[in-house]
């Protein structure tokens, strides 16, 4: 069957050869998932098995509760993403599994088990960077995208705008200084009392409020414009309610969370438009459990349609955690032909283009 074949460093090219088809885990932190992909952007099953009920009773993620769900449920998600594929793990090429960044014992609960199957049925194994997974997300639905293009990966624990140069070739143009944008969303819904996790319940109340009640700053890193700072407008939204509090002025919700969610996604979409028009790349995409955001990709896509740029984002699905996107990264360093060993590990705080 032809398909499309890579090297590293070189154009894809047109090649016959076989079905490339990989069993995927992902647990580097709430979700357990587990997924069958083949040739990197047919995902043939995706099985995620969510732990946010659990974590919201605590506020947040508690990482051992995480590590032994995650032992609690592994096997069962494998089994049903191989039996939804209709495939067995015979059929498998190779065993991808994200080993960092994340929380150190939900990683190593993925990393032992890809390792354990891998081992016992003979087959490749394969490290994926977790940032690497939700940039590839957008090569599911998107199938004519290919390299190069820009990319804004905004979840729980990162904010990065990355120049994909290549497949499983980044450039880390600018990334937070201190909370993640998913991060800030969680905080500041904790703080006007809608709990965890803050960016969904976010953006539901700010339909109700109006996005320039409260004028919250946007801030700007004076070393590099491609950075983010999100910690100041947190702060801000917490210095609101305690003045409100003071002045016995009523705090209104859905208010406070509009104009919070307008001053993140205009500096987002600022950043990333700076990054469009300074290296001239027409395609633009969004990553990550924040990508799902209505708000952010309405005006992403408006920005970018007044610069003919072709806007890419995956489905919500694709944007928060789940194991095809580490499928389809695993796909193209397979091509690459790299391979990892029986020591790999976890590594919570692998950086983009590090192994
Ligand atoms: O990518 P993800 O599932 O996990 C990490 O790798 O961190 O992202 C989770 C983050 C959380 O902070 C969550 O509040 C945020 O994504 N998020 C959203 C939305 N849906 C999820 N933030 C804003 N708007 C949303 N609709
Ligand atoms: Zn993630």
């Amino acid at each position: 069957m032809q398909q499309q074949f890579f090297e590293k460093g070189t154009k894809v090219m047109e090649s016959s050869r076989r079905d490339v088809v990989i069993l995927a885990i992902e647990s580097s932190c709430d979700e357990t998932a587990a997924a069958v992909v083949k040739n990197g952007r047919e995902v043939l099953s995706n099985v995620i098995s969510s732990q946010i009920e659990l974590h919201t009773l605590y506020g947040g993620v508690v990482p051992e509760i995480a590590s032994r769900k995650h032992i609690e449920k592994i096997n069962q998600v494998i089994e049903e993403a191989l039996n939804k594929a209709h495939m067995s793990l015979e059929e498998m090429d190779a065993i991808a599994v994200t080993y960092g960044p994340g929380l150190v014992g939900a990683l190593l609960v993925g990393v032992a088990e890809a390792k354990a199957i891998a081992y016992a049925a003979g087959k490749p194994l394969l490290g994926v960077h977790h940032i690497e997974g939700h940039i590839n997300a957008n090569y599911i639905e998107n199938k004519e995208l290919e390299p190069p293009f820009l990319c804004l990966v905004v979840s729980g624990g990162h904010t990065h705008l990355v120049k994909v140069a290549d497949y499983g070739s980044y450039e880390i143009l600018g990334r937070t200084r201190d909370d993640a944008a998913g991060e800030a969303f969680d905080k500041v819904a904790r703080a006007i009392g809608l709990g965890y996790p803050g960016g969904p319940k976010i953006e539901k109340v700010s339909k109700e409020g109006n996005p320039d009640a409260i004028a919250f700053p946007r801030a700007k890193v004076a070393q590099n414009p491609y950075d983010f700072s999100f910690s100041g407008v947190k702060s801000a939204v917490l210095n609101y309610i305690n003045g409100c509090k003071m002045k016995n002025i009523p705090i209104v919700q859905a208010d406070i969370a509009a104009s919070f969610q307008k001053a993140v996604t205009d500096v987002l979409v600022e950043h990333a438009m700076m990054a469009v028009e300074e290296f001239k790349i027409n395609k633009f995409a969004i990553a990550g459990g924040v990508a799902s955001n209505r708000v952010l990709r309405d005006g992403m896509c408006k920005a970018c349609e007044e610069r003919n740029v072709e806007f890419y984002y995956p489905s919500p699905v694709f944007c928060t955690d789940n194991a095809a996107m580490i499928g389809t990264a695993a796909y193209y360093e397979y091509l690459s032909g790299r391979r990892d060993g029986w020591d790999l590990n976890a590594v919570p705080g692998l950086k983009l283009g590090e192994r």
